[in-house]
């Protein structure tokens, strides 16, 4: 498949990108025409930023695994669609074709409608990184149902949080998970979930790790049964594979939970086609992917990185999509060297967590590994700083391999501002220019567009789009109030991202992270709400206040004031209750890195936290706390700054 909307130049670059701001429709309309469509949309666009309102091929039916598999199937059908590498280097590694995706995509999607799933229906996925994964979210979208996949790291409460907003009837799992030296017991986490649960109607449990798990008769089904039975029907009723449910373009195609600024992680709704076309887009431009070639993303399919960059937008350019079940320092930190030289990768994305830690192995784990075969690197989740990126640069690609920095967010479904690999200019730490389509604006507090540079010459200020893109978040699943809220009414007629941005007078793009009280801890988004009030859940605990610090590999790390008035053991015990208990209620993914006790926090006279002191602090700084006059109890801050861990 060759991609006739693939840009492979800086002069393209800068006509695409006019024409897609002067003439949206036009633009994706003649990117559209290269997917496949049951019936062609009526018209390109529909939108406003008050309501939201944003329809993309209204009109239009398609089913996006036809997309991403049965369009491929008569040119590339014994071609690998799925490389998949074990935890264990061990293990047996398995080659998926697109005919075999095909096959067993149909036999999941026809599991799926024998145990009840209709068109709309809400599945849960909660599995490891195996093939099957990727059976089971497109197996959901083969038939219409909307996948919510969760991460294998959140905690059976966050799970039925999530089941409970998604209004979830089907759950599909693995017995376990396996994730570097760990064995992770999934489905009784699913059970832990399911307590007092009266919604969810079938779990089918696909098996990994052949741990011992408890199976409820009459919910409980084995994903090996079920698959069985499905084949054995096919061949009955001699049906060649199960027709691909039509969808509107706008129906959802997932929800994907992701935290925000206020205690209850949000339900991001994408849709079928605007989603399908700007996952591919976006993948074809990015990455420079030429048909061949051998695509690692190192992310889970738990988040939106894997949903873009694992499944859908490399299936739907018909590319060779290699999934990693482990981690890169299981069972050494070679892993990932020895990934690239033995499938010969071409592309490697990875998070600049990823890289920062790697790099405290020195280069010892390089030695041997034939890494000639990439062509290109790229990083997701988090700023890099220029060290991780020139360690990547030099070690990695051997300075022969453009890298590409792409700022994105669960929101956008796929890339907005990232330099093209090779065509367009790469800046260490800036993620340079917006891909066509992306019109960025930033901002001052009041939502006036920044003029004045500052004394380095740059504009600086709140990222905020000024027009849907085809990827753009729809709703909020269930609350279409709270993506408004959200969004879109913090200024007018603007996408606001939460992110704080410069910009040069090459018009280059610095992402400088975020300006809401959103953590990036490894490249994953945690609310330091949701933190608060799960160590609020800890008995004795008066009130807490979280926040960032600057961490040396996880990018932030989270610090968490405790006001602590129970039955205290001894600091440290009691730190390890706290942390057990966030583990319990998110999962271990939140624990804090820090826990001072302290005897309050410092409030304004209406009682807000003053975090801009409790971040200084946490980050070292001893001076310099800023104006204190207006806390009700100004002594406070001296004591919690005696008290710092
Ligand atoms: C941050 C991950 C700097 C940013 C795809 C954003 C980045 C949040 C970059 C979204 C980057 C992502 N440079 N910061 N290249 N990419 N971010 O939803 O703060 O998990 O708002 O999506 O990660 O995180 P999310």
């Amino acid at each position: 498949m060759a991609y006739p909307f693939q840009i492979t130049s800086m002069e393209q670059y800068e006509k695409a990108y006019r024409e897609s701001i002067d003439n949206p429709d036009q633009y994706w309309s003649s990117v559209a025409e290269h997917f496949h469509w049951r019936k062609k949309w009526d018209r390109v666009l529909d939108w406003n930023f008050i309501e939201p309102k944003i329809e993309w091929f209204g009109g239009g039916k398609l089913n996006i695994t036809e997309n991403c598999i049965d369009r491929h199937l008569e040119t590339m059908g014994d071609k690998p669609a799925i490389i998949w590498e074990p935890n264990h280097p061990d293990e047996r590694t398995r080659i998926v074709t697109y005919n075999r995706l095909h096959k067993r995509v149909c036999q999941f999607a026809q599991v799926l409608k024998n145990n009840g799933v209709k068109k709309g229906d809400r599945v849960c996925i909660y599995m490891g990184m195996v093939p099957e994964l990727a059976y089971a979210v497109l197996g959901c979208a083969r038939i219409g149902a909307i996948h919510s996949v969760i991460f294998g790291g959140f905690s059976a409460q966050s799970i039925a949080d999530r089941l409970e907003d998604a209004k979830a009837e089907y759950i599909v799992t693995c017995d376990g998970a396996y994730r570097g030296g760990k064995d992770i017991p999934l489905k009784s986490v699913i059970d832990d979930a399911l307590m007092g649960n009266k919604v969810v109607k079938r779990v089918i449990v696909y098996t990994r790790t052949r741990t011992p798990v408890s199976m409820i008769k009459g919910r409980d089904v084995w994903w090996e049964d079920e698959m069985e039975h499905a084949e054995a029907q096919v061949e009955r009723e001699n049906v060649v594979s199960m027709p691909a449910t039509e969808m509107d373009a706008e129906d959802p195609l997932f929800i994907l939970y992701t935290s925000g600024s206020t205690g209850k992680p949000k339900g991001v709704v994408h849709s079928c086609a605007g989603y399908m076309i700007w996952a591919t887009y976006t993948f074809v431009n990015v990455f420079q992917y030429k048909p061949g070639e051998i695509h690692f993303c190192t992310a889970d399919v738990g988040w939106i990185t894997g949903h873009s960059y694992i499944i859908y937008g490399p299936l739907c350019a018909g590319a060779t999509s290699l999934m990693f079940e482990g981690i890169p320092t299981y069972p050494d930190a070679g892993r990932f060297w020895d990934i690239v030289d033995k499938h010969k990768v071409n592309f490697l994305y990875t998070a600049p967590t990823a890289i920062r830690s790697l790099m405290g192995f020195g280069l010892d784990p390089l030695k041997g590994k034939d890494l000639s075969s990439l062509k290109k690197l790229g990083t997701v989740g988090e700023p890099i700083n220029e060290e991780a990126w020139h360690w990547y640069d030099e070690n990695v690609g051997n300075k022969k391999c453009p890298i590409v920095d792409t700022w994105w967010q669960t929101e956008t479904g796929g890339v907005l501002i990232s330099n093209l690999a090779g065509v367009t200019p790469s800046r260490p730490g800036w993620a340079t220019l917006p891909l066509p389509g992306v019109l960025p604006k930033l901002v001052d507090e009041q939502g006036k567009e920044v003029v004045e540079k500052d004394e380095n010459g740059l504009l600086k200020g709140n990222l905020c789009i000024a027009a849907p893109w085809p990827g753009i978040i729809r709703t909020t699943y269930g609350d279409h109030e709270r993506c408004r809220v959200n969004y879109f009414a913090t200024y007018e007629n603007l996408y606001f991202t939460g992110d704080g941005a410069l910009k040069d007078e090459n018009g280059f793009y610095r992402i400088t992270g975020r300006v809401d009280d959103v953590l990036n801890v490894s490249g994953h988004r945690i609310g330091t709400a949701e933190v608060e009030n799960a160590i609020n859940m800890h008995a004795g605990v008066v009130e807490s206040a979280v926040v960032g610090y600057a961490h040396e590999i996880k990018g932030q790390g989270i610090y968490a004031y405790v006001i602590f008035n129970g039955h205290k053991k001894d600091d440290d015990m009691t730190r390890k209750d706290i942390l057990a208990t966030v583990s319990r209620i998110i999962g271990p993914i939140a624990k804090p890195d820090k826990i001072q006790f302290v005897p309050g926090l410092p409030k304004t006279r209406s009682g807000k936290i003053m975090r801009r002191i409790l971040r200084k602090i946490a980050e070292g700084e001893t001076s310099n706390l800023g104006d204190v006059s207006t806390l009700l109890d100004p002594g406070v801050v001296e004591e919690i700054r005696a008290g710092k861990v």
